[in-house]
């Protein structure tokens, strides 16, 4: 800032000059017009309003004059001023208009078009089924255990005492897994010992050679046999197994788990019945059926009322069961003098078949998300 001087002429003072201000003026005027939005014209609002701008400046070296000159002066700094700020908020106004215009065409939202263009799948009824009866088991103090698809054929049939030439084993119901020798040529799949198993059952062996008892497990998982897929069968299908072996388990504690399940699965008033039958890996075996999940029994002998889901038989076969046979105890290293156990395992999709009245297993495997998503989303 200059020192006051008495003889000062203003027009001398080269930041005042009429010609110095409104060049200033136009210039702030020029740089407002080019500023093409809102951060730009807040760089040009710093450029020639701030502190530091020319006519802020020119401002202050009003104070320098002679007192006949400042009023002069200070009219024509002030005017200018006056116009760049009105100048500034006409900008600003122009330029914040086009932006409310522009977000208006940018961030507009079609509300008619489809909201769900990743459409929600749903869980496959066998999967829910499964937990489900795991569930109940679960809530009784069983652990769930699980063991390989492809399996030993010791696991899936000696240790469950199937003898060499039982018919399970034949080619017919069971697929063999090729392997190699150790030259690397290729065996047949009968002479590789390595199965994809055909039940649950070797879970059992599994659990026994790896705990000690009291063991109860429950056991669901996927099976398979070579049947051709069609309504009513599948080569992969679902199995969920059951064991416990302690100390003094008898037929009444598997009856009364049985009942349990399916009073649990199905409703408060279901019962079981058993009817003898051979596994090599129970004894005694039996079938187990529960009273039809539809009729209840009541078309039994009510030919007015027939029921399609238990032919009118009134019970629904359901799946095997029986105590341990001693001989998988002994071939598991557990003392069959000691303790003894009960299992049972039955197949998922049947289950599925009678409970919901799916009549083709083949919607089963199709994985069709318009078959599943009726079942609701059971966590
Ligand atoms: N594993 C037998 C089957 O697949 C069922 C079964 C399980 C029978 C446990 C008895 C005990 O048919």
């Amino acid at each position: 800032m200059s020192a006051p001087n008495k003889s000062y002429d203003p027009v001398e003072v080269e930041a005042l000059k009429p010609e110095e201000i409104e060049r200033m003026r136009d210039e702030a005027f020029a740089a407002f017009a080019a500023a093409g939005d809102l951060d730009a014209l807040a760089q040009a609002k710093t450029a020639h309003t701030g502190g530091t701008s020319p006519l802020s400046l020119a401002n202050r070296e009003i104070g320098a004059l002679p007192p006949q000159a400042k009023a002069e002066a200070g009219k024509r700094v002030g005017q200018a001023r006056g116009a760049v700020s009105k100048a500034l908020a006409a900008r600003q106004a122009e330029l914040e208009a086009e932006r409310d215009a522009r977000v208006l065409v940018e961030e507009a939202v079609d509300v008619t078009l489809p909201y769900d263009r990743t459409p929600a799948g749903a869980r496959h009824p066998l999967t829910t089924i499964m937990e489900r009866v795991a569930d109940v088991f679960v809530a009784m103090g069983y652990e769930v255990a699980e063991g390989p698809e492809v399996e030993a054929e010791w696991f899936n049939f000696d240790a469950l005492n199937f003898v060499p030439d039982h018919p399970a084993r034949q080619t017919q119901d069971t697929f063999f897994v090729q392997g190699t020798t150790p030259d690397g040529k290729p065996t047949t799949g009968d002479e590789s010992g390595i199965v994809l198993r055909t039940h649950t059952s070797p879970v059992q062996a599994r659990t026994l050679l790896d705990r000690e008892p009291p063991v109860y497990v429950v056991c669901p998982g996927r099976v398979y046999r070579t049947d051709e897929l069609d309504a009513t069968h599948t080569p992969v299908f679902h199995q969920i197994e059951l064991l416990a072996v302690d100390e003094g388990l008898t037929m009444a504690d598997l009856k009364g788990t049985l009942d349990h399940m399916v009073q649990a699965l199905f409703g408060p008033e279901m019962k079981t019945r058993l009817r003898p039958n051979f596994f090599p890996f129970t004894e005694p075996s039996a079938e187990m059926d529960m009273v039809c999940y539809v009729c209840r029994g009541t078309s039994v002998g009510n030919p007015d009322r027939p029921c399609r889901t238990c032919g009118s038989e009134g019970w629904i076969e359901l799946g095997g069961c029986g105590m341990v046979n001693p001989k998988v105890l002994i071939a598991c290293g557990v003392d069959p003098q000691k303790y003894s156990g009960f299992a049972f395992g039955f197949g998922i999709e049947r289950m599925l078949m009678f409970r919901h009245n799916v009549e083709d297993m083949r919607d089963m495997v199709e994985g069709d998300v318009r078959f599943t998503r009726p079942f609701g989303m059971e966590i």
